[in-house]
């Protein structure tokens, strides 16, 4: 656990860092949408712990959150060193996924997506930390869709470099941290649908507002 002196330290590292990722787009909601249509909603973060938020189902009853929530905003950012694949330039260009968390007495905090591992399960939870000490890439190919970019070709034996590709491995899932249940955005590990049996594939797509 992060303690609270930890987390001033961090949001106050956050505040006064100069962060590479400083492009940012126009901001824009995130829109769940599920192939069967049960899923049809937009992303408001919830709060998970001292300054970090998870990305949760707007209009979900879950444990974590008043229900329903207003949608969040957020922003793309990147840095003048990133550009979009070379061998697949529809895949867009790579950054990470920014908020800014609101807080009493420090204002707006820059805070960006991490994934959230846990070595028990096949599923990562992303949640917004101040900073982006150790973010996780994102991008947004010429759909507008949340995608993870890779070359690595894991079934290829031995596994070796090949063409990009973009990943979309996002499902809605109801999780469990601490006593609280949260209908979260959550990204599945490796190629099939994460054991928990409430997971439901869905599509992120980017809406500008
Ligand atoms: C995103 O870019 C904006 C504009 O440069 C900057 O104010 C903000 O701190 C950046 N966010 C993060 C998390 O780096
Ligand atoms: C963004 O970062 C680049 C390189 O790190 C720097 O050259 C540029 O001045 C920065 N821009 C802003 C608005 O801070
Ligand atoms: C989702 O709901 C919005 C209105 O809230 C509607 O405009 C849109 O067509 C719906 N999308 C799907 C895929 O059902
Ligand atoms: C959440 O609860 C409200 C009020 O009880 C209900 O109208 C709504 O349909 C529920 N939403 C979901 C996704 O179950
Ligand atoms: C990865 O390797 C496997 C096994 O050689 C092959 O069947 C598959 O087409 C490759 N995938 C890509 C995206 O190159």
């Amino acid at each position: 656990m992060k303690t609270a002196f930890s987390i001033a330290a961090l949001i106050a590292a956050a505040s006064a860092q100069e962060s590479y990722y400083n492009i940012t787009s126009k901001p824009f909601q995130l829109v769940l949408t599920s192939a069967d249509g049960s899923i049809n909603d937009t992303v408001s973060t919830c709060h998970t712990g001292a300054a970090l938020e998870s990305l949760c189902l707007s209009n979900s009853n879950s444990t974590s959150k008043p229900n329903p929530s207003p949608s969040s905003t957020f922003n793309f950012n990147s840095s003048i060193y990133s550009q979009a694949p070379p061998d697949h330039a529809d895949l867009g260009v790579p950054g990470i996924l920014t908020w800014f968390l609101p807080t009493g007495n420090a204002g707006l905090i820059p805070s960006s997506v991490y994934f959230n591992y846990d070595p028990s399960t096949d599923s990562a939870v992303p949640i917004f930390q101040p900073g982006s000490d150790r973010p996780q890439t994102i991008a947004f190919n010429n759909q507008d869709e949340l995608i993870v970019q890779g070359y690595v070709n894991w079934t290829a034996n031995p596994p070796s470099s090949g063409e990009t590709y973009g990943l979309k491995r996002w499902f809605a899932c109801r999780t469990y941290f601490s006593g609280y249940q949260y209908d979260n955005l959550v990204w599945g590990l490796g190629v099939g649908k994460p054991e928990n049996p409430t997971c439901v594939a869905v599509g992120v797509k980017r809406v500008f507002v």
